[in-house]
This record gives C-alpha cells, sequence and structure tokens, in this order.
C-alpha cells in the first residue's frame, strides 16, 4: 500500500486531520516527541520510502539509520529551540520546512565542503546541515534570506545554536541579487538547497544560476517542487535524473 493511501485510509478510519504530510514534515518535532504510536508509523512507512528513494543517491539502509539515529542524538539543542520558537511564535509566522532529519542524513552522507541554500526564516534545515558538517568535520554553509515572509530580521536562523556558527555565514537580501554575488566569491558548490520564493521564474533562476558552479556529482534540491512545474522542467533541460521526497526533489549533476 502507498504511504498516501494509508494515511488516507488513516484519515477515514479515525477522522483525525492527517494532512498527506504527516509522517515527515511540519509536525517534526512534536510527531515523535509526543506520539510513540505516530513514530511507529513513521518508521515503518515514510522511512521505507525515503530509504528507496535516498538509496538512489548510494545512501543504504544501513548509513540512513546509523545517521537518522545521530541526528536525533546530535540535534537535542537544535530540536529544544525549534519548540521554543514555536511555543512563541504563531504558526502562520514560522511557515514550513522540509524533513530536517533527511538534510541531516544527506549532508553526512555525501560530506560536502561548500553548500548554499536560500530560505533561512528561524533556520531548521540550517542547523541540521551545519550540524551534519560538524559531526563530519567539514563543511561551510553560506544562507541567503530577504527576511520579510515569516521570521523578522533579528529572527533569522535563531535556532541556530552558537556552536554552530563558526560553519556559517548569514546573507540577508534577495537571492536574485545575492546569489550570483556569492557564487562569485566562493569556489564550486557541493550542494544547492532552495527553499525561498516558490515562484516559477524564481526558482529557474536560482536553478540555473546555482548549476552552474555545481560539481559533478553536486546535487540540487529544492523545496515545495509541487507548487509548479520550474523543477521537473529544469532537470529535463540540464538532461538530469532526479528523486522526489514528498515535493522535495534532488536532482544529481553528472
Ligand atoms: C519556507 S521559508 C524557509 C524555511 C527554512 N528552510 C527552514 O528550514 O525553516 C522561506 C524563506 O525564504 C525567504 N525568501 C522569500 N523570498 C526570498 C528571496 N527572493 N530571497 C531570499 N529569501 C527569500 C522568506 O522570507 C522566508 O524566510
Amino acid at each position: 500500500m502507498s504511504m498516501f493511501k494509508l494515511i488516507y485510509n488513516l484519515h477515514k478510519k479515525t477522522n483525525m486531520t492527517f494532512p498527506y504530510y504527516t509522517f515527515g514534515y511540519y509536525n517534526f518535532p512534536e510527531t515523535f516527541l509526543r506520539s510513540k504510536k505516530l513514530e511507529k508509523l513513521r518508521r515503518k512507512f515514510y522511512f521505507g520510502y525515503l530509504i528507496k528513494q535516498l538509496n538512489k543517491l548510494g545512501i543504504d539502509k544501513n548509513k540512513f539509520y546509523l545517521f537518522y539515529q545521530q541526528s536525533l542524538i546530535n540535534c537535542q539543542d537544535i530540536i529544544k529551540n525549534i519548540l521554543e520558537v514555536q511555543s512563541k511564535v504563531p504558526r502562520s509566522r514560522y511557515g514550513g520546512y522540509p524533513n530536517p532529519e533527511v538534510f541531516y542524513i544527506i549532508i553526512r552522507a555525501l560530506k560536502p565542503e561548500i553548500v548554499i541554500e536560500t530560505g533561512v526564516s528561524f533556520g531548521v534545515t540550517s542547523s541540521f546541515i551545519l550540524q551534519a558538517m560538524e559531526d563530519n568535520n567539514l563543511g561551510q554553509l553560506y544562507s541567503i534570506d530577504l527576511p520579510f515572509e515569516f521570521a523578522r530580521k533579528k529572527e533569522v536562523g535563531m535556532i541556530v545554536p552558537k556552536r554552530l556558527k563558526h560553519r556559517w555565514e548569514l546573507i540577508l537580501g534577495d537571492s536574485k541579487v545575492e546569489l550570483p554575488k556569492l557564487l562569485r566569491e566562493v569556489n564550486d558548490i557541493d550542494v544547492f538547497f532552495h527553499d525561498s520564493l516558490h515562484t516559477y521564474e524564481h526558482m529557474m533562476f536560482e536553478f540555473k544560476t546555482a548549476w552552474r558552479k555545481l560539481i559533478k556529482g553536486g546535487l540540487l534540491i529544492a523545496d515545495n517542487i509541487d507548487l509548479n512545474n520550474a523543477f521537473i522542467d529544469f532537470c529535463k533541460e540540464v538532461k538530469a535524473s532526479w528523486i522526489d521526497l514528498v515535493n522535495v526533489g534532488f536532482c544529481l549533476k553528472k
């Protein structure tokens, strides 16, 4: 049975509101802090799906579970910070973020030296990427955010613990201006992650700009690929294969 069918059936049976991303998205970290039953289902169905997809990036089951467990142990202060922010800030202001443990797992497995992300907000994914780099003892993260949508200027990245900031450069501004500027200053990049403005035009702009500096074997990641066809069109244009982890797209540069 597919994960989506399972969630739909659960919803029908229990009358609980299960968005289709129940096992991976917005309910992190509440899911496994508050509900053992949901965490069990998450492991059984969502993880099965993740493992199958991540295998295509060369990440096997053993690595998946090892890094997943390490993310829970090593990101405890980050999870605490997330809960603290979420208890103070209204839901409408902290927006959405993709499953952060997946980012931890991928960074641990691929061991990138340079990662660029656009769209930081309070810094959930930034924190998990930075923790993975810290555990690899390798890597530098550059993050670009134009604070207008969710977090305010002073709040951008406030989840990121001080102890991880030595690997981090945060740039406040429009990625349309800041991304080309940054790419001129850094060496070739290993991973690019888009999570800023999800319009077709803006996504295409970021993908095309970052792709030129992405190394062979590098990874272009985008959140919310379901909102328009930019990601799929881009992958077709550059003739690259991709995987879809429930609306987070991963495109491998060969
Ligand atoms: C969905 S949130 C990012 C969530 C983040 N990845 C996390 O883990 O919490 C999108 C962020 O992108 C920012 N943003 C929107 N348009 C932007 C642009 N043109 N350039 C840079 N950042 C932008 C928003 O202000 C917001 O902070």
